[in-house]
């Protein structure tokens, strides 16, 4: 049996500037866990979930570039893992729907972000659904997308996300008990060790707050920030508590153990409150400095970015497409040429589809994949010359789906129409002409 590896999925909505918080809590802890070869990690920007809180076109961009380029310059290898922004996978919102069918409204209804949506409104006197999205409603449905998608076993979350892990499992075992198994139902993994770190006021650190150090802004801002955090009123030479304290709390989470005892050691002794803030500075710097460099390189060059994300979402189309296709079979939606299959009539549908080449007037030459109905199932763009072509066509019963998709991420704009049956054409085809 071939091994399989365990898969770790996770993903960060679009909507903001990554801050220390972000840093401790989730993108560190997840750059650690990629590196480890028995897993096989998927990391995305949750970009169609930014859309759900986040009306500002050009603060969902910047946020997919700033987070993107966090992840990287934090040491996640794009090479390593699966690096990919949803909205990149049209499958996703495919399966959605699919997911969709299957899913209980009363179980929505008792959703937290749902749920906590209609309290307010209830509270307020308003119409329950008042303000609502159908969007914020679906939500879970669209997460439940995300992990089934690549048959995640382990997806590494906050604490107020295992509600929507659950509900992607019950999603999971509908679809399975009506159509067969196809689904791995994942399992949510919520890192008790990682820290929630404070933010300048005491409260968590959050976006919602206002109260956030942005993780790569300059060494001058944060040295500014950090002096900003609420201490006490005791002075030099007066023993302060580390209980409580959100400054030793944020320096807990980047020092070792030494130097926090070190540090708890200093309180004790009466440091003054500016020079544990130096040395919180100094700490927090020493980690962040080298990584800021590749940070400002990468937002710098957000073509780059570009090209990384691309190239990961064609490496997750390899599956999802695929994937896709086999979930479409089974619930049905299918050719209507697969019912001569159903009946056993000998001719294979692949067997007679056929690559046809021709030149357009245009000067260039193209190949189109038919199937034996004569239905076009595959349209290629421009070549230069009819060798190219037939390299290509080469490419594609040789690689199947993974030639079609690197075809098409080198493609600016519209990309190759990709019909959900061709990731099986191509697989038979390959067979037939290896014969
Ligand atoms: N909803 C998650 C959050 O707000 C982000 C997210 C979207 C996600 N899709 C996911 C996390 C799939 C894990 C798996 O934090």
């Amino acid at each position: 049996m071939k091994f399989e590896r365990t898969r770790v999925l996770t993903g960060i909505t679009t909507t903001g500037t990554p801050h220390l918080g972000n840093y401790v809590g989730a993108i560190r802890p997840t750059v650690q866990a990629s590196r480890n070869l028995e897993t096989e990690g998927f990391y995305f920007l949750a970009d169609y979930h930014a859309l759900i809180k986040c009306d500002e076109p050009s603060r969902i961009q910047r946020s997919t570039l700033e987070i993107a380029a966090s992840w990287i310059a934090s040491g996640l290898d794009p090479e390593q893992v699966t690096f990919y922004r949803q909205s990149d996978i049209p499958e996703i919102p495919e399966l959605t729907w699919f997911l969709t069918c299957v899913s209980g409204k009363g179980l929505l209804n008792r959703a937290h972000a749902y749920k906590a949506a209609t309290d307010k409104n209830h509270a307020a006197g308003h119409d329950t659904d008042a303000d609502v999205t159908a969007g914020l409603f679906m939500y879970p449905v669209l997460m439940g997308a995300d992990i089934l998608m690549f048959k995640a076993h382990k997806v590494p979350v906050g604490r107020d996300q295992i509600q929507h892990i659950e509900m992607a499992r019950d999603m999971a075992a509908s679809f399975n008990h009506l159509y067969g198994e196809h689904f791995v139902l994942p399992e949510a993994v919520v890192e008790e060790s990682v820290a929630l770190l404070p933010g300048l006021d005491g409260r968590k650190m959050s976006k919602s707050y206002d109260n956030t150090i942005p993780l790569f802004a300059p060494s001058t801002q944060i040295r500014k920030q950090i002096n900003a955090i609420v201490t006490d009123s005791r002075a030099p030479g007066e023993p302060k508590a580390t209980e409580g304290s959100a400054l030793f709390q944020i320096y807990q989470a980047f020092a070792s153990a030494d130097e926090t005892a070190q540090l708890a050691k200093a309180f004790s002794e009466g440091i003054a409150w500016g020079d544990a803030k130096q040395m919180l500075f100094e700490r927090v710097d020493r980690e962040v400095a080298p990584m800021r460099a590749t940070y400002e390189d990468l937002v710098q060059n957000p073509i780059q970015v570009e090209k990384i994300l691309r190239a990961g979402a064609a490496k997750a189309r390899i599956r999802s497409a695929s994937f896709m296709a086999e979930l479409r079979h089974a619930v049905g939606l299918r050719p209507l040429s697969a019912q001569l299959t159903a009946k056993n009539v000998k001719v294979s549908k692949a067997a007679a589809a056929s690559f046809k080449q021709y030149r357009e007037k245009d000067g260039q030459f193209y190949f189109k994949l038919v199937d034996p109905q004569g239905a076009i199932m595959l349209q290629s763009r421009g070549f230069t010359s009819p060798r190219d072509a037939g390299l290509a066509i080469g490419q594609l019963i040789e690689n199947g789906i993974s030639a079609l998709l690197t075809l098409e991420s080198q493609l600016e704009t519209p990309p190759l129409a990709l019909h959900m049956d061709i990731s099986e054409t191509l697989k038979l085809l390959r067979e037939i002409t290896k014969k």
